[in-house]
């Protein structure tokens, strides 16, 4: 089995492809929205401590997993302790949860980003373009048929393999997407609102500096798990796809310092985005404008472009090409996880297992897909929302697999293999582990308690 794995060839190409994997819509769709939606600077306080501690331990333990066996994710817990198989079998089952409704939000892109580039840009600042598109009442197959684009895209990028396919693509497009973000964010920066007179350094101001006064018991807690959330989601862990990218990296890359580059490039990204799109919106639309949530990205930002008159075209597009090439490299990454499950487990080719996961996907996403028009239905959610078919699989995946398979993960590492084996892993050439107190610690207590906490919440058994 093991000869006829890939690998990244070299540290760099690994670096880059787990951040195109970290590096996504979360990054730039959801981070934006929860940090103008949990007052600004203090979320990010909270995600960055968070990010230095719980994610740096959850990311460090399942790169050192997939390096160590040389599995993906389904087999791999299991050859590490055989009680924890079923372990394998729930973090694939993220994975498979998660990519039909990412490639559906992934079409929307393509959407967005076709409406641009053929200068019909002002039509996506229109009241009820998004709506509109996602509902296609008349011809209810458009959807899906982005989706089916995005998905295709992505299987082609797996079929050409770890290297020649997933570090290859990430090698070029994740620093066009860096120069990219940047230019955006100091672009947005440079805004003035004629008539009112807002800059985007007031919109700055907002955005990161914390307003304790409105901080109350509660909302510190929501703000908190906001972050958590946030945090697993962004720097995929919990879904198997770093074990799947750890099993492809070479014996002599040194973990430490690829994990740290793998979480400053994370935050970072997520940080401009921020940085990019609420100083932006609150130039044009004032405070009221960053309450727009998940629609941020889709309803509130075209309307920023178009306040820019021409300009905004041209920003628009490359806003929206580089939200393609994040969520590409991503979904990438969550086909590869299960195609690489496939492939270990029943020795399929990958050619074979990419197949029948693009036949699964095209299926399910165009379900998600059709959850806004021919099989609408409204979803109560244990958090209070009401939601449609992908709001319920990204419910089930973020609030309740993924803590479970990160609670396990800690279980497994924390007491029964013990962190050690994960810090001779990453050690095993003479490197040094930063940070081991406080990776021991959280593994073992910390992030166990806060992700029973996590999951008494989405069960709706704790309300904050
Ligand atoms: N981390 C990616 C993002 O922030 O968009 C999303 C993601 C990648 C989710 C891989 C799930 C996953 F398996």
């Amino acid at each position: 089995m093991e000869n006829k794995r890939g690998s990244f060839k070299g540290s760099l190409g690994f670096v880059l492809a787990a951040a195109g994997s970290a590096v996504g819509l979360g990054n730039i769709w959801r981070f934006p929205y929860l940090a103008a939606k949990d007052n600004g600077g203090f979320f990010i306080l909270c995600y960055i401590i968070l990010a230095l501690t719980f994610g740096f331990a959850l990311l460090v333990t399942e790169i050192a997993l997939g390096r160590k066996t040389k599995q993906s994710p389904l087999t791999a817990y299991g050859k590490i302790n055989k009680n924890f198989r079923w372990l394998g079998t729930l973090a694939t089952a993220v994975p498979i949860i998660i990519l039909p409704y990412y490639c559906a939000i992934g079409g929307w892109v393509i959407k967005y980003f076709t409406t641009f580039v053929t200068g019909k840009g002002v039509d996506a600042a229109g009241d009820g373009f998004f709506t509109g598109f996602i509902v296609s009442e008349a011809q209810p197959w458009i959807p899906l048929i982005f989706m089916a684009i995005f998905l295709v895209v992505t299987a082609v990028i797996i079929l050409g393999g770890v290297n020649k396919g997933i570090e290859k693509m990430s090698r070029i497009l994740m620093p066009i997407l860096f120069i990219l973000i940047i230019g955006i964010s100091i672009f947005a920066l440079t805004l003035k609102n004629p008539e009112t007179g807002a800059t985007g350094i007031d919109g700055l101001k907002v955005y990161l500096i914390p307003n304790f006064k409105e901080l109350t018991l509660k909302t510190a807690f929501t703000t908190i798990f906001d972050a958590l959330g946030q945090l697993f989601f962004s720097i995929s862990v919990a879904m198997g796809i770093m074990v799947a990218y750890g099993s492809y990296v070479e014996e002599d890359t040194n973990l430490m310092k690829s994990v740290n580059q793998i979480e400053i490039f994370d935050t970072l990204v997520a940080l401009l985005a921020g940085l990019m799109i609420v100083p932006a919106v609150f130039v044009f639309m004032g405070k009221e404008g960053m309450t727009a949530g998940p629609g941020l990205m889709f309803i509130a930002l075209p309307k920023v472009f178009a306040e820019m008159g021409t300009v905004g075209t041209v920003v628009g597009v490359i806003f929206f090409v580089m939200v393609l090439f994040a969520a590409i490299t991503s979904s990438v990454s969550i086909m590869e996880a299960i195609v690489a499950s496939l492939m270990d487990r029943f020795g399929w080719k990958r050619k074979t297992s990419t197949i029948i996961v693009l036949v699964y996907a095209i299926i399910t996403g165009s379900i998600v897909c059709l959850g806004y028009n021919k099989f609408y239905f409204e979803l109560p959610l244990p958090n209070g929302s009401v939601g449609q078919i992908l709001d319920l699989m990204d419910y089930v995946s973020n609030n309740v697999f993924m803590p479970v398979v990160a609670l396990a993960t800690c279980i497994l590492f924390g007491w029964v293999a013990k962190p050690k084996s994960i810090i001779d892993e990453v050690t095993k050439n003479g490197e040094k582990f930063n940070r081991k107190i406080i990776y021991t610690v959280t593994i073992k207590f910390v992030a166990p308690v806060l992700l029973i906490f996590l999951l008494l919440q989405a069960f709706g058994i704790v309300k904050l």
